[in-house]
């Protein structure tokens, strides 16, 4: 790939980083940019290479008209290195530095503690990438197709947007880090992701759709607690890619709920009133409800271990010197430094879940779960109303937040999806109501097995969505196979 190195660095890549007069960070980008491209290429999307996929391309950080929509080959995608605008005058919002100035240099005495977190941060953006590689196969439609390929695109460019911040101030040990977050592999043995959920399979659309909704959700609520942030180029980067996340959650949210709309409307035409007659349902080609709530359950687990231990020294640390702040800090009224504050966090004791009060600073993870699990339920709220239209009772829930847990204060325990906690037997004995069976899983894939790629058209299992991307007609040929 040595014609890369021709390859006009200041214009190629859209930035407001100043590319052009930074000959040492540009380099270091060149140098990583073929690895990147054969990364893309070997565990990027399996297929579709050559393929024209109408993306947007962030372009500019003007709330008006940051992105322009185009055809493009994902290979060619610009991926951009931008920062939301400097505000002037910002200080530290929080920690024991609250009210100095903001960083705009590494603080020496932190310097591990943040390229940390922005190592594992940048792990998931090309994890996610990696797990969806095979989806494009079984796609229900253009549209769909053209969605999964916007969200790695841009998850590629997140990658990229915590490479720049490795190269530009972590020196040498930066590069090494960003060779590294090329070299680990999702789901390997020798060389895994970084965190749990991101080592998973996404094996099927429905996955797809809750993976962005909850998994990509816990990627907006750590955007925002990194975009608090006293080091300000970590701050911008963040806030700036919060802007497409949206549109990661809006996928998730959106699929989930037109899958449920199809499943209701062919419940409704073939006359079934009990949504919980799975083999009924199942036979007319859709997805039962009851599926519906166990990938919930699963994912919706899987990511709440992301928030890492509810009481976490490391979670009190990095907000004592400023680096990681809590959810919409800056709208908080408290005197934002916690020392002597106290938060509720669910323990098991004795046998018992009970709430205990915490030193607030050490229970920093569990509040950021809890304002994600507030954030999730509106969504979910929304997929029920879906549900309540066709006039169905069932109603979806999320499970209790110890329910299958590996990580944190309920590992090793055994909780019900309403929150009882259960001996070994009967967890054994229940388990394959609550989260997808190896039955449900063959379902699912052999209902998803053939793709559906004519324009305008969609799979059995899924309504179309209400309007179309860019405000495109309905039969708009979102990705052109075979151009
Ligand atoms: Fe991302
Ligand atoms: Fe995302």
């Amino acid at each position: 790939m040595s014609e890369s190195i021709h390859v006009d660095y200041s214009t190629r890549i859209p930035n407001n980083v100043g590319l052009a007069e930074d000959a040492r960070v540009r380099r270091a980008l060149e140098k990583w940019h073929p690895g990147y491209l054969d990364w893309w290429m070997e565990r990027g999307p399996d297929g579709f290479q050559q393929a024209l996929v109408y993306l947007r391309t962030a372009v500019s950080v003007d709330p008006r008209g940051w992105a322009v929509f185009d055809f493009v080959r994902m290979p060619e995608y610009k991926w951009g290195i931008l920062l939301a605008p400097k505000v002037e005058g910002r200080t530290i919002p929080f920690g024991r530095h609250r009210g100095e100035p903001a960083w705009q240099e590494v603080p020496g005495e932190y310097r591990a503690m943040l390229r940390r977190l922005i190592v594992i941060q940048g792990d998931t953006e090309p994890a996610s990438v990696e797990q969806q590689r095979h989806l494009g196969k079984t796609a229900p439609s253009l549209y769909d197709l053209r969605n999964l390929f916007q969200v790695n695109v841009e998850e590629g460019r997140h990658l990229w947007a915590m490479v720049y911040l490795l190269f530009k101030y972590f020196g040498r040990d930066g590069r090494e880090e960003a060779e590294e977050l090329l070299r680990r592999q999702s789901g390997s043995q020798d060389a895994p992701r970084m965190l749990g959920a991101f080592n998973e399979e996404t094996p099927d659309w429905l996955s797809f759709f809750m993976f962005t909704f909850f998994t990509d959700r816990d990627g907006k609520m750590q955007l925002e607690a990194l975009a608090q942030s006293g080091f300000d180029p970590l701050s911008r980067t963040c806030r700036f890619m919060l802007t497409e996340e949206a549109h990661h959650m809006f996928v998730g949210e959106t699929g989930v709920g037109r899958i449920i709309e199809r499943t209701c409307q062919a419940m409704r035409e073939a006359g079934i009133d009990d949504p919980t007659d799975v083999e009924r349902v199942r036979r007319l080609g859709v997805i039962d409800l009851p599926l519906v709530q166990k990938k919930m359950n699963l994912h919706f687990s899987l990511t709440l271990d992301l928030f890492g231990s509810e009481i976490s020294t490391n979670a009190a640390n990095a907000f004592e010197a400023g680096l990681k702040g809590r959810f919409r800090e800056d709208k908080i009224d408290d005197d934002h430094r916690l020392e002597h504050d106290t938060y509720p966090v669910p323990r098991v004791v004795d046998g018992e879940i009970r709430i205990e009060q915490v030193p607030a600073l050490t229970a920093l993870n569990c509040r950021l779960r809890d304002d994600y699990i507030r954030d999730c339920q509106g969504g979910v709220n929304r997929w029920n109303r879906i549900i309540r239209k066709y006039g169905y009772e069932f109603e979806l829930r999320l499970p209790h937040p110890g329910f299958h847990r590996k990580i944190g204060e309920f590992r090793g325990h055994h909780v019900s999806p309403e929150g009882k906690l259960l001996d070994a037997a009967q967890w054994e004995a229940r388990k394959g109501a609550w989260l997808p069976n190896d039955d449900d899983q063959a379902f699912v894939e052999e209902l998803m097995a053939t793709p559906e790629y004519r324009p305008g058209h969609y799979a059995r299992w899924i309504a179309p969505p209400k309007s179309g991307i860019n405000n495109k007609p309905g039969d708009f040929e979102y990705v052109k196979l075979h151009p």
